[in-house]
């Protein structure tokens, strides 16, 4: 069984760029009932693994779409609200600036491909900057539930939400208004420089709480 992780900061404290009220109902309603639902299946499963990563990857394998929805889901919201941060952070630094700069030439070219990606990734989803097995960054938008971490291959360093409910209230239809907002002020370098250290040294990248 796996529990809600608490949010790393205040719920209210990515205002003005994301309210309390998105955060409250996107952590304590929409993560809270992914988790909830993954457990009701998890209890008809005694033989589950007892890693979210691992329930994730058996759900994949097996085909058991009700089941990776809602896992992975789960660990997607967890690794979303690190890639968040109330911070006020200078851009990315080190060998992380070094590889972005080398994978789209520049910073801001860099977010310019994720603002596109973001904008024109139809329905709901998910914007994922990660890293290959050579260290090489790439954007890639994944639909609905679906997660990086089932490519062996490839670490998340940061994620943003598509899903209408990681924005409607704030920003009604004008998801690009949200993209500029995660981009320029509430993506966390911190985390993602972390991540890519992890990559590349092949452990210690971040795993849900058990
Ligand atoms: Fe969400």
């Amino acid at each position: 069984m796996f529990k809600l992780p608490d949010l790393p900061y205040d719920a209210g404290a990515l205002e003005p760029h994301i309210s309390r009220t998105t955060m409250e109902t996107h952590h304590g309603k929409h993560h809270a009932t992914y988790i909830k639902k993954m457990n009701a299946i998890l209890a008809e499963r005694p033989d589950a693994p007892n890693r979210l990563e691992a329930v994730v990857r058996l759900a994949k394998d097996e085909g058991n779409k009700k089941l990776f929805n809602n896992a992975a889901q789960a660990w997607n919201h967890g690794f979303f609200w690190q890639s968040l941060t109330p911070e006020a952070q200078s851009n990315p630094q080190g060998e992380l600036k070094s590889a972005i700069e080398k994978a789209f030439g520049s910073l801001d070219a860099f977010k310019d491909e994720a603002k596109s990606k973001g904008e024109n990734h139809f329905a709901s989803g998910w914007l994922w900057l990660v890293a290959d097995s050579k260290g090489e960054l790439q954007i890639t938008d994944l639909h609905d539930a679906d997660t990086p971490i089932t490519n062996s291959s490839l670490t998340p360093l940061l994620v943003c939400d598509l899903w209408e409910h990681a924005y409607y209230l704030d920003y009604k239809n004008e998801r690009p208004k949200f993209l500029d907002a995660f981009l320029s002020k509430l993506a966390n370098w911190r985390f993602a420089e972390a991540q890519f250290q992890a990559a590349r040294s092949g452990s210690g990248t971040w795993t849900f709480p058990v």
